[in-house]
């Protein structure tokens, strides 16, 4: 097989997912790029562009499996999939191993070991900073300790933002910093029932055996299909409180059901604050890391789990405008469906006087 019949193979292979398609395109321009203006030979160059096709086989098993894309997962299954998926390939043994090796370890940055995996680092860097518009310290530290090559440093100071104030060329283009009051454009309390919102992805209220159970998880377990739902969560089998977990939104109208397990109230020295900040931030990286572009959140361990109402929405609203700020700007619009009045109100209140405090800073 040449590079576009793997190419080719690729496409078909993950199933009209636009997202994974349109990012290894990415990797693999950039990839070929910085590989051609630095004169790879061509078995290097062949080895390193069809690493870069491939290098993210695993990324729809690991959703499915493990609610995660994190790279031990990633990396553990990549290597054994791409050697599935080369082996008609008519490449010989030693292509296929260096292919699997680099797909099995493009993460691990201690692992560079030749030109093919330097340049496949930097250009999934390139590609994942502007597809997630990395903020200009992230960039410069990254080039600074692991940018070896200077095609790839020439095309990534051109594309990636490096002084700070500055965001990504998309935001830029728009004319939006991204910063001030813009950050606060995209967080919204609205009266409805959480299974009623229209949003990419929906959280639920779940428990770190992601068991079904009442309230909120409940009415999202009737919604998404009882059954398949509970499969899904029994496959993942466990989450830790602070964080999430991801499986997809079967018969809801949410994409994708986002599990975050929020801490038991017990009083407030047992790192709850710092529990339920992360459980929201874990739940906005895996909602962009899955192509989301909006989020729905029911107050999480608001209910049952007995947190104190004011803490809870200091904790959501502080999570959300946080990971905004960091990440570059308002793309993610995130909704809180909320409909207790008390609650509502609250919660309002508790914005309004972010965004002041934000707009006079
Ligand atoms: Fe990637």
């Amino acid at each position: 097989m040449n590079i576009a019949q793997i190419m080719e193979k690729m496409m078909v292979f993950s199933e009209g997912s636009i997202r994974d398609i349109n990012h290894f395109i990415r990797v693999w321009t950039y990839a070929r790029t910085i590989g051609c203006l630095e004169g790879l030979d061509p078995d290097t160059q062949f080895i390193l562009e069809a690493a870069a096709i491939t290098h993210d086989i695993a990324c729809p098993l690991c959703r499915r499996k493990y609610g995660s894309t994190e790279a031990r997962f990633q990396e553990a299954e990549g290597e054994v999939m791409v050697k599935v998926f080369l082996k008609d390939a008519g490449l010989s043994f030693e292509q296929i191993d260096r292919i699997a090796f680099l797909v099995g370890h493009h993460h691990t940055l201690t692992a560079v070991d030749g030109p093919d995996f330097q340049i496949l680092v930097e250009a999934d860097y390139i590609t994942n900073a502007s597809e997630k518009n990395y903020e200009a310290a992230r960039n410069r530290e990254f080039m600074a300790r692991h940018m070896k090559t200077s095609a790839g440093k020439r095309i990534a100071a051109a594309v990636l933002p490096l002084e700070d104030g500055k965001a990504g060329s998309l935001e830029g283009k728009a004319g939006s910093s991204g910063k001030e009051g813009g950050a606060f454009g995209s967080i919204e309390i609205r009266r409805i029932s959480i299974t009623d919102l229209d949003t990419d992805a929906v959280v639920n209220a779940a428990n770190d055996g992601l068991r079904p159970g009442g309230g909120v998880c409940g009415a999202i377990f009737r919604a998404a299909g009882y059954e398949k739902l509970d499969e899904a969560c029994k496959r993942i089998g466990h989450c830790a409180t602070g964080s999430a977990v991801i499986t997809p939104g079967f018969d809801m109208k949410a994409k994708y059901i986002i599990h975050a397990v929020g801490p038991v109230w017990k009083g407030g020295k047992n790192g709850e604050p710092g529990l339920l900040y992360g459980a929201y931030y874990r739940s906005l990286e895996l909602a962009e890391e899955n192509g989301c572009a909006s989020i729905g959140f029911p107050l999480i361990s608001a209910g049952i789990y007995s947190y104190p109402l004011k803490g809870a929405w200091t904790q959501a609203i502080k999570a959300c405008s946080d990971y905004l700020e960091q990440h570059g700007g308002s793309r993610l619009k995130i909704i809180f469906a909320v409909l207790d009045d008390e609650n509502i109100k609250v919660g309002r209140e508790m914005l309004n006087e972010l965004k002041a405090a934000k707009q006079g800073r």
